[in-house]
């Protein structure tokens, strides 16, 4: 029997280079290599964890899904869906929240980072955004999880209250694994020492400054680029420079990585050309996403049916195990 791997992205904003690298990009390699069971959603009711205006919500969800259908993934291969139209969700949150502490939530790095950049707006959703995440990992009993680096510690939270689930009631969940092939993170352009995050996470960040976005236009690409913050002296690679040979890793030919590699080690390499080489190979990169984007945001309509029709399958096991659940910790059911 396959195993079965699940993830999900926020729909917080359109997607970036690093939840592409991090995380689209493996989901659409596993899908295709086709011998796992792949549940992959939208996280929208994560969404409003952080400040959020209810139009550029539901925008920002047609959005994300119509990154993921462009980026390749196939509702025929996995099953795709909307996480709040598939209410298991929010139930076993729920349950998953009154077996966990107050202090493993408060020790959560994302929200000890989040409650300082929104301290306004600290809500109750921001704590126990880990326990709606391991209920909507733990739903469909899946071996792995594919994520950024980022995600690892809420990965291992879900694991921790598997194990915790499985010995009080009995043998239910399986402990998944972050499935990560090298740990990655890409950070901010306009600042290395964060990560590159979308334009609703980050309201200090000018526009999107520090993110390159799927569907930026080539232009755009080259100005971001061109602005991308580096240091001129060390022979040592500054954090900013780092990243941008992540990228060139990712993006750029083998040729390519070679010939920066050895200037940057005789100290003649020249970061203007560094960055117009990057913005060529990743603007042609996704020359073919942006046009497949721009069709599927023509039509919302079929974007919501086909996350319907995703959210009935993925509901199908998902209430399964909710029963399974139910039933093991003592609430009553109809008879
Ligand atoms: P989100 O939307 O913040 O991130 C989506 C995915 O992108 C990865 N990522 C990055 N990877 C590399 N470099 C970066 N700069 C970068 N920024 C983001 C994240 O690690 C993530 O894999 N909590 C999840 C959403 C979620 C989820 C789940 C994931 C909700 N429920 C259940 C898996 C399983 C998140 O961080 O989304």
């Amino acid at each position: 029997m396959k195993e079965t791997i699940v993830s999900g992205i926020r729909a917080s904003g359109r997607l970036h280079i690093g939840n592409y690298l991090g995380a689209l990009k493996q989901f659409v390699d596993l899908q295709n290599a086709g011998d796992h069971n792949c549940y992959f959603f939208i996280a929208d009711l994560h969404a409003l964890t952080t400040p959020f205006e209810p139009k550029e919500l539901s925008q920002n969800t047609l959005e994300v899904a119509a990154d993921y259908l462009a980026a390749g993934i196939d509702p025929d291969k996995a099953t795709f869906f909307l996480q709040s139209q598939v209410m298991e969700h929010v139930e076993l949150g729920w349950i998953f929240n009154c077996l966990t502490s107050l202090g493993e939530l408060q020790r959560m790095t994302q929200f000890k980072d989040k409650s300082k950049q929104h301290r306004e707006t600290i809500n109750g959703g921001l704590l126990t955004y880990p326990t709606l995440m391991a209920a909507d990992i733990l739903l469909y009993k899946p071996t792995a999880v594919p994520v950024g680096d980022d995600q690892t510690q809420h990965v291992e939270l879900t694991r921790d209250l598997a194990r915790k689930f499985n010995n009080r009631f009995g043998q239910t969940f399986p402990e998944p694994k972050t499935f990560l092939r090298k740990p990655l993170r890409i950070m901010s352009l306009s600042d290395p020492m964060k990560k590159m995050s979308k334009t609703g996470d980050d309201p200090s960040a000018p526009l999107g400054a520090g993110a390159l976005m799927l569907d930026d236009p080539p232009e755009e690409i080259l100005r971001k680029l061109k602005k991308a913050l580096t240091a001129t002296d060390a022979k040592e690679k500054s954090p900013g420079v780092a990243n941008l040979f992540l990228l060139l890793d990712h993006f750029g030919t083998k040729d390519q990585i070679k010939q920066f590699s050895e200037q940057q080690k005789k100290n003649t390499i020249k970061y203007s050309e560094l960055k117009e080489t990057l913005a060529h190979q990743i603007a042609d990169h996704f020359g073919k996403f942006r046009t497949k984007k721009t069709q599927l945001l023509n039509n919302p309509t079929q974007i919501k049916n086909t996350l319907v029709t995703g959210a009935a399958k993925a509901q199908k096991i998902a209430s399964q195990t909710l029963s399974e659940v139910k039933q093991k910790i003592g609430l009553l059911r109809s008879p």
